[in-house]
């Protein structure tokens, strides 16, 4: 048994998140969890909302409320969704917890103790119309990179550089508009990366097993030296984590905060004490993943995120954890995804375009969602949500190949043999031959899951149910039984152990319908079948079962007709 700790990048607070934000990150780290769970090992998963910085800020001011209301708000808001699409969390966390201000604090002050932080007094974009600084994304303008007109002062997200608000062309206020902006003084702490470039490259250079998307962004990153020029670690804002020295004031820094990209990813940490808080654990509960003096050395260590995400994950985060001078846990694994596309164009959410989870959950139960977003994560390449594809996919890979399978063999083999499970004759040479198959795809589909590849492992398990089909096709039961109840008899237990099968794997990816398969098969066991054929023998004779209700519905024309209007389509290009 092993030790895995695994996080979800953090989402922003402002505002509900979309598909396309779901399968970056959350739902695939979910994936993982639950796989790794059902193997026996010791998981600790962990999520929370990205509560600081200018878009808590400004989604606040749009709604007309208090920031830290707004937060405790949205945080709830999250959380539920959430659990809507029964993302198995062990802690999702607040990056405005009293835990992460004082961790976050403590960070700062151990990397001032080994002389990386410099502090400077420079000049900053300051409107006249507001009357105050504009840090990161209060402004917007003209990316110097590739031109996207609305690149904000943090990032430009068509390009994904990062940016200071003076780089911006043609700048203006993303609070009143007002392009009436000049330069002030005022002193900011600035953590000195470039100190790290060496480790950092040999770091990034001994994963030789990280997916191509998060090497080749940390590279180039490296290469270009962009993510290592030393950043500024603090803002001219209200909202966040006040600049101190672990517990004492750093003089000249009052009323300044932590930039949000300092504090969120010491959230991860952060959030494992606020579990350990919350469950009444000692100390020591906590730092058992993350203190590798304390027992986090044989712990392995996953990150899932969206590329955009991937410079704070392989340079910003690294130098905190490397520059601390303690012994934290350093990632060990990182999957990061390419983005998810809305029917010819971009999610957007300030473009109410796409779907989002609350609604996604209003229309159709979280299994249906899952399926097709896993299947088609935007592993290699981005790819795109079409309500065609979507409706295709679950009426075939889900209605016709699962349910229709489970729904068969129940029906026809309570009807001759009633709800349990027939004596029958031997397995014949069509039972050991699924079974072998199956056994074989079971591991090939185990070896994905480890690896993370989310669509290889999906089609696999896809694979695993037509398996079930071909052979319970071929097999035909419905004539055996005229002529050889016995024969029928093994065929309908053959195939109800199947359904149990099925219903011990895929949990992963259709949580709800697992359990109802395994709550109707009164299914002995929950484990990883890990015995390869003789699983399908698991069900004995006069083993009792009891129907379940139809697993999956199908989406009718009508209803894509109806969403497509309701959500929008078209190629209307706008900002994610
Ligand atoms: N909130 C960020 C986003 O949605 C992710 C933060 S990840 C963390 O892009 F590492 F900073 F926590
Ligand atoms: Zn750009």
């Amino acid at each position: 048994m092993a030790r895995i700790l695994i996080t979800s990048a953090i989402p922003y607070i402002n505002g509900i998140k979309h598909l396309g934000n779901l399968v970056g990150s959350q739902l695939p780290a979910d994936l993982y969890a639950r796989f790794m769970r059902l193997r026996g090992n010791e998981v600790m998963f962990i999520c929370a909302t990205d509560e600081h910085g200018t878009p808590a800020e400004l989604a606040a001011a749009e709604a007309g409320v208090p920031v830290a209301e707004y937060c405790a708000e949205m945080h709830q808001v999250q959380f539920r969704l959430g659990q809507g699409f029964r993302l198995s969390f062990d802690h999702f966390g607040r990056s405005s917890s009293e835990r992460n201000r004082r961790l976050t604090q403590h960070f700062a002050g151990r990397l001032a103790e080994q002389g990386l932080i410099r502090e400077v007094v420079e000049e900053q974009v300051y409107s006249r119309t507001d009357s105050r600084f504009l840090p990161d994304r209060y402004i917007e303008g003209t990316c110097p990179a590739c031109g996207y007109e609305r690149a904000r002062g943090d990032q430009c997200e068509n390009c994904t550089k990062q940016l200071d608000p003076t780089d911006l062309i043609d700048a203006r206020s993303a609070i009143s508009g007002s392009s009436d902006l000049e330069l002030r003084e005022t002193k900011h702490l600035y953590l000195v990366q470039s100190a790290f470039r060496e480790r950092l490259e040999d770091w990034i250079e001994s994963k030789a097993d990280w997916p191509v998307l998060t090497t080749s962004i940390a590279k180039k990153w490296l290469r270009d030296g962009d993510g290592l020029q030393d950043r500024g670690i603090t803002r001219d804002l209200d909202w966040g984590v006040p600049v101190r020295k672990g517990g004492e004031d750093w003089p000249g820094m009052e009323g300044k905060v932590f930039y949000v990209w300092f504090d969120a990813p010491i959230e991860y940490i952060a959030a494992t004490a606020e579990w350990a808080d919350e469950n009444g654990k000692p100390e020591a509960e906590w730092q058992r993943w993350w203190r590798t003096d304390l027992g986090a050395d044989d712990v392995r260590y996953v990150q899932f995120m969206g590329k955009d995400n991937v410079p704070f994950h392989t340079l910003s985060f690294p130098t905190t954890i490397m520059g601390s001078g303690e012994p934290w846990k350093l990632v060990d694994y990182i999957k990061s995804f390419n983005f998810l596309n809305y029917d010819g164009g971009q999610f957007s959410t300030s473009g109410k375009r796409g779907v989002f989870m609350d609604q996604a959950l209003q229309i159709l139960p979280p299994d249906y969602w899952r399926w097709w977003l896993l299947s088609h994560a935007p592993e290699n390449s981005d790819s795109e949500f079409t309500w065609e594809n979507f409706s295709d996919c679950v009426n075939k890979e889900l209605a016709d190949v699962l349910g229709n399978f489970v729904n068969r063999v129940v029906k026809f083999g309570v009807s001759k043999f009633g709800a349990q499970v027939p004596q029958g004759s031997e397995w014949t040479d069509a039972e050991r031959h699924c079974a072998n198959a199956i056994a074989e795809l079971v591991a090939d589909y185990c070896a994905f899951m480890e690896n993370i590849e989310v669509r290889k492992a999906s089609r696999a398990l896809r694979s695993i149910w037509s398996a079930g089909n071909e052979y319970l096709q071929a097999a035909a039961p419905w004539s055996a039984i005229k002529t050889d109840k016995e024969r029928a008899g093994a065929i309908v237990a053959f195939s109800l152990n199947l359904i149990n099968l099925y219903g011990r794997i895929s949990s992963p990816f259709i949580p709800d319908a697992s359990a109802e398969i395994l709550k109707a098969m009164n299914s002995p066991s929950r484990d990883w079948p890990a015995n390869g054929a003789e699983e399908l023998r698991v069900l004995a004779p006069g083993h009792r079962f009891e129907p379940p209700d139809v697993l999956f519905r199908k989406i009718s024309k009508e209803e894509v007709a109806e969403w497509k209007e309701e959500f929008g389509g078209g190629t209307r290009s706008e900002s994610r």
